[in-house]
């Protein structure tokens, strides 16, 4: 996924004849770090951005490029690309940025909230139950240092994949990928991670 992602990196797209290295040049340079910061406050939309959006506003801004689709085309390779340049760099967003402490109280509430016919909130199962097994799962902290993950059943899996799939299995209704209910949990839960270094692309079952 990470080759993939210096693939598209490098290739042109859009009206203005440009790549991503058209701008950025060496990600290894220019990406170093930036990974570990996200999601971060983007003053224009007034909202959290994390990577995938950050990478639609170049498409869309800098290249005149279609947006990628949520989970199609470069967008998890690209992701996985920016991240893995911060390899064993430890997490840390800036809560201080613009209105980042709201979305972070948004997304603290989502956490602790029991939904779904199970009644279960993320802390249940990721603070009440970690260690212990799920089914056929270890349970972990649910933290998303290691984002996106190459899952051994169904292949690469980006943070709002997994955050629906985590909802999902409460049966509960899933809450849109890059929604205001998603991006403020994963404010919180990259938040939650901090100190953790980036491990990206991490490997799981
Ligand atoms: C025409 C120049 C241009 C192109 C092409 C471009 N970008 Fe950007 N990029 C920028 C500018 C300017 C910024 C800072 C302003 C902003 O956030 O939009 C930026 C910001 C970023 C950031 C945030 C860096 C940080 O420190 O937070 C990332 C990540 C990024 N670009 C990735 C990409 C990717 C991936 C591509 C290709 C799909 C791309 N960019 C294409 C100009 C460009
Ligand atoms: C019914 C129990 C359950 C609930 C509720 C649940 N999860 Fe999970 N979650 C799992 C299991 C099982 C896994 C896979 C094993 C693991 O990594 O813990 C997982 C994995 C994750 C991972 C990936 C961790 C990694 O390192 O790959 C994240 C992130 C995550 N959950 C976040 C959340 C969030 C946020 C919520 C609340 C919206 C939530 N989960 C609710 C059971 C749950």
């Amino acid at each position: 996924m990470v080759t993939d992602g210096e693939t598209w990196w490098n290739k042109v797209d859009g009206k203005e004849g440009k790549s991503c290295a058209s701008c950025h040049n060496d990600a290894a340079t220019t990406m170093k770090g930036v990974g570990a910061r996200y999601p971060k406050w983007d003053e224009a939309s007034k909202k959290p951005i994390n990577i995938e959006l950050q990478i639609n506003k170049c498409r869309t801004e800098q290249m005149g490029a279609e947006p990628f689709e949520f989970d199609k085309g470069g967008q998890i390779g690209l992701t996985a690309y920016i991240k893995h340049q911060s390899l064993g760099m430890p997490m840390g967003i800036d809560l201080k940025a613009g209105e980042m402490q709201k979305w972070w109280d948004m997304g603290k509430e989502t956490y602790y909230t029991r939904f779904g016919q199970l009644n279960l909130s993320c802390a249940n199962c990721h603070e009440d139950l970690m260690g212990k097994m799920i089914r056929a799962d270890h349970l972990s902290q649910g933290q998303t240092n290691g984002f996106p993950t190459y899952r051994l059943k169904d292949g690469n899996n980006s943070i709002h994949n997994r955050f629906r799939g985590c909802i999902r299995d409460t049966r509960a209704a899933q809450p849109k990928a890059f929604s205001d209910e998603l991006m403020a949990l994963e404010v919180y839960v990259a938040w939650r991670g901090t100190g953790l270094s980036v491990e990206t692309p991490s490997v799981r079952q």
